[in-house]
């Protein structure tokens, strides 16, 4: 039996940067929706104002889960147990039995954005704020694509968002796990920790026989890769991955898939997409729950994007401090 997550990688389980923890659809307005993520109950509400708000679920007062049977009020959210109104911020605005508010008593208040239908909160354990903006999907905003994010293109599994992501690098596997025929050159750039693109020769096999495109993916932190493809066709993935806690994460596909320009339909390509993605994730979840991370991994010639995949990937994890200090007396 593989041990537990915290113990199966050599980082943590939780990276700093913006991850999905729902889409908008799911929080109406003056809707309460109830999350967990990062080991952490959490309660997303949408105010009268119409943005949605991320906090620590647990009230300060005695304890109650504010996301079962908290009510919203104008930006605010109520506590079931005795009412107590929390802000945006998370800080207490109101005690209906009290004639002063509690200073101390506060919600912990993730930042939160909403962009191309879903939201997302930014993650950091030591409480530093955002530190990059999230990309804009211009697809989400183009009449030529449709929102689909099926339920049924949502997984939960043992892993962490590192291992998922360092697929969009390991171009071997594609033709092993999924048996792509042929897959050329990768291109990669790196940069920041919101600065990473990979494109990927491939050859698409189509009823009319090979064509030959590329696929590029854009990785976002350790949360968000966007996917698109090139030579077939246009296409718009966005693959999220998210920590619920030290051993599972939770990831999501949204598509937006071409229409006809006719009719308003998805295309018959952008189904394929759709169908190849989720028929992918699916061959690829039983090898990332089983494996070990190997930390110095024997590699093949032309391999080289896993390291440099990882060394990017570096800079989303923050310094432990305790380590910090161990070095810094040394
Ligand atoms: S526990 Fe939330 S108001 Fe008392
Ligand atoms: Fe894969």
């Amino acid at each position: 039996m593989p041990g537990r997550a915290e113990s199966r990688f050599p980082f943590t389980d939780y990276p700093k940067g913006w991850f999905q923890v729902a889409y908008s659809r799911e929080v109406d307005n003056g809707g309460v929706l109830p999350l967990h993520y990062f080991g952490t109950r959490l309660v997303c509400y949408r105010g009268e104002s119409g943005a949605a708000q991320v906090l620590d679920a647990y009230c300060p007062h005695l304890g109650a889960d504010i996301a079962v049977g908290g009510t919203v009020s104008q930006d605010c959210v109520v506590c079931p147990f005795h009412g107590w109104k929390f802000d945006g911020e998370g800080r207490n605005v109101d005690i209906p039995y009290a004639k002063t508010v509690n200073r101390v008593a506060r919600l912990r208040s993730w930042p939160t954005v909403e962009r191309a239908g879903m939201i997302f909160v930014w993650h950091s354990s030591s409480g530093t704020a955002p530190e990059w903006e999230l990309p804009k999907i211009p697809e989400s905003e183009d009449t030529a694509f449709v929102f689909h994010a099926p339920e049924t293109a949502r997984w939960k599994f043992r892993s962490h968002p590192q291992e998922v992501f360092e697929n969009t690098v390991d171009i071997a596997h594609f033709v092993t796990v999924h048996g792509v025929s042929a897959f050329g050159n990768l291109d990669l750039e790196t940069g920041g920790p919101a600065e990473f693109r990979a494109v990927a020769e491939v050859s698409f096999e189509t009823p009319r026989g090979p064509v030959s495109g590329s696929v590029e993916s854009q990785l976002f932190g350790m949360g968000i890769d966007v996917v698109r493809h090139h030579g077939l066709g246009r296409s718009c993935t966005v693959l999220t991955v998210t920590p619920i806690d030290g051993e599972y994460v939770d990831a999501r596909y949204t598509f937006f898939v071409l229409t006809e320009p006719e009719t308003g339909e998805m295309t018959r390509m952008g189904l394929g997409f759709v169908r190849d993605f989720c028929k992918q994730i699916e061959q690829d979840i039983p090898i990332w729950e089983n494996k070990v991370f190997r930390d110095r991994p024997q590699l093949a010639r032309g391999e080289s994007a896993i390291t440099e995949f990882r060394t990017w990937a570096h800079q989303s994890y923050e310094q432990d401090s305790s380590k910090e200090s161990t070095l810094a007396s040394q």
